[in-house]
C-alpha cells in the first residue's frame, strides 16, 4: 500500500494539470493550483474503520495528504483537535447542538500548523531549501516554526500591527523576520519580488498547493468525530480562505471515496464588518472579490483585502448553499468574553466571530433549531492579550477581600 495516493496538480480555472514531482507554484493562467489524488484506488485499499486505531494527528490521513514518503513528515503532533459541546452558549442562542472544533490546543497555538506541517513536508520531500512569505501572523509562527525543524530557512514578512506573541514566535524559530509599516498585500508584494530576485520558494497563501492539504483535515476531523455523518452548518473565519476551502475539498472527497454520502454542510465565511469582500462578493453573487480598501479588524487573521484563492471560496458556499455574514469588532469582542465566562473557553477573535455569526443565523431563521453546527475557533486566545480589558480592583497587602 502506498504511503499517499496524490495523483497530480490540476487548475481549477483552466483545467490544466502539473506533474506534483515538480516544485510548483501558481498555475500559468495565474490561478493557484489544487492536488488531486487517485480516489478509486485508495477506496479499495483503506476503510474509515482502517483509520481508528492511528497516532491521534493529522498524519492519520496520510493517504489522502500529499507527502509520498513518511521519512519526510515534519511534525509537532498536529491535529486531532477536540469538537466540543458548547452547551450553555448554544443554549444562549437557541442552538442546543452547537459544538466548536478548537484549534487552540495544537502546536504554535493556532490551526496554522496544519498547513504548516503538510506544507513545509512536502517542500522537504521536493528539495526546497529556502522559503519565503508574507503572514498576518499565526501562518508566519507556525511555518518559521515547522520550517526550522525541517533544516529549511525562512524567510517571513509581517505587518506591524500583527499580533506581537506572533513576532516572537517567528523571531525565537531563528527565521529572517522583517515588519511593514502595512497590511499583509503590502508584505506579500515584498515577498514577491524577494522571490524572483533570489529563486526563493514563494510558500504565500495558495501559491504552493500544499497548504491547503493540511487545513483540509480539520474537515476530515470534523467527519470522523461525528462519526463520518455531516453536520448541518460549518461557520469559518475566513481571511485567505485556505480553511474554507480545505474543509469543502476534505468532504467532497470523502463523498468521492464513498465514506459519506449526505449532502455536504450549507459553508458560512465569516469575515469582519471593516473588512468583507467575500460577503460583499457574495450578497452580489460575485464569482470573485474586489479589493477592500482601508480594511481593519481586532481578528487580526480575517484582514485579508483581497484573498487569491476568493473565486474557490465563493463557489463552495453557493455549492453548499450555504453563506457570508460580516461581523463588528464589538460583537466580537463581547462574544469572546460570554465565551469565556459561560464555557471556559478562551477563544480567539476570529474564534469569536464565528459564534456571533452562529448567534445571527439562527435569529433571522437561517440556522434551524434542531441542526448541528459546528464553529471552528482557529486559535487560542492567549495568543491575543490585548483584545481582553482588565478592569480589577489592586489591593494592599493585608486588605481583607
Ligand atoms: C486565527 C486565525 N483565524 C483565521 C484566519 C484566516 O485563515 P484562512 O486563510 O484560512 O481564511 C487566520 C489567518 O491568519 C488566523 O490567524
Ligand atoms: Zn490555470
Amino acid at each position: 500500500m502506498k504511503y499517499s495516493y496524490i495523483s497530480h496538480l490540476y487548475c481549477p480555472k483552466c483545467a490544466a494539470t502539473y506533474d506534483h514531482n515538480q516544485v510548483n507554484q501558481l498555475c500559468e493562467c495565474g490561478s493557484p493550483l489544487l492536488v488531486d489524488y487517485n480516489l478509486k484506488e485508495l477506496s479499495q485499499h483503506l476503510s474509515k474503520e482502517d483509520i481508528i486505531n492511528r497516532t491521534s494527528d493529522l498524519w492519520r490521513y496520510h493517504e489522502l495528504l500529499p507527502v509520498q514518503k513518511k521519512e519526510n513528515v515534519i511534525t509537532l503532533g498536529e491535529g486531532m483537535t477536540p469538537l466540543l459541546q458548547m452547551q450553555r452558549i448554544g443554549r444562549d442562542m437557541d442552538i442546543p447542538n452547537l459544538l466548536m472544533k478548537d484549534e487552540g490546543i495544537i502546536p504554535t497555538g493556532s490551526f496554522k500548523a496544519r498547513g504548516a506541517a503538510v506544507g513545509v513536508s512536502k517542500a522537504k520531500e521536493l528539495g526546497v531549501e529556502d522559503l519565503a512569505m508574507p503572514t498576518n501572523g499565526n501562518a508566519g509562527a507556525a511555518w518559521g516554526l515547522y520550517s526550522t525543524r525541517a533544516g529549511i530557512r525562512s524567510t517571513i514578512v509581517m505587518p506591524e500591527d500583527a499580533p506581537k506573541i506572533t513576532r516572537n514566535e517567528v523571531a525565537i524559530s531563528g527565521a529572517n523576520l522583517y515588519i511593514i509599516n502595512g497590511l499583509i498585500s503590502d508584505a506579500g508584494k515584498v515577498v514577491s519580488e524577494a522571490v524572483k530576485e533570489r529563486n526563493l520558494f514563494d510558500a504565500s497563501t495558495l501559491k504552493e498547493p500544499y497548504r491547503i492539504e493540511g487545513k483540509k483535515t480539520m474537515g476530515l476531523e470534523i467527519a470522523e468525530q461525528l462519526n463520518w455523518k455531516m453536520p448541518d452548518v460549518i461557520l469559518y473565519p475566513t481571511g485567505g480562505g485556505v480553511g474554507i476551502i480545505g474543509i469543502y475539498k476534505a468532504l467532497t472527497e470523502l463523498k468521492e471515496l464513498g465514506w459519506m454520502d449526505e449532502d455536504l454542510p450549507r459553508l458560512v465565511a465569516v469575515q469582519a464588518e471593516d473588512c468583507a469582500p467575500i460577503v460583499k462578493a457574495w450578497q452580489e453573487r460575485k464569482e470573485e472579490s474586489e479589493f477592500w480598501k482601508n480594511s481593519s479588524t481586532v481578528a487580526f487573521g480575517i484582514n485579508v483585502p483581497k484573498a487569491i484563492g476568493d473565486f474557490l471560496v465563493l463557489d463552495a458556499l453557493y455549492k453548499t448553499d450555504g453563506c457570508a455574514i460580516a461581523i463588528d469588532d464589538e460583537a466580537i469582542l463581547h462574544e469572546q468574553e460570554k465565551i469565556a465566562s459561560l464555557e471556559g473557553a478562551f477563544v480567539c477573535p476570529e474564534g469569536a466571530a464565528t459564534f456571533v455569526a452562529a448567534r445571527r443565523l439562527r435569529k433571522s431563521g437561517w440556522i434551524k433549531e434542531h441542526e448541528v453546527v459546528v464553529a471552528l475557533n482557529t486559535g487560542m486566545g492567549i495568543k491575543y492579550p490585548d483584545t481582553v480589558s482588565v478592569n480589577v480592583p489592586t489591593i494592599e497587602i493585608g486588605d481583607k477581600i
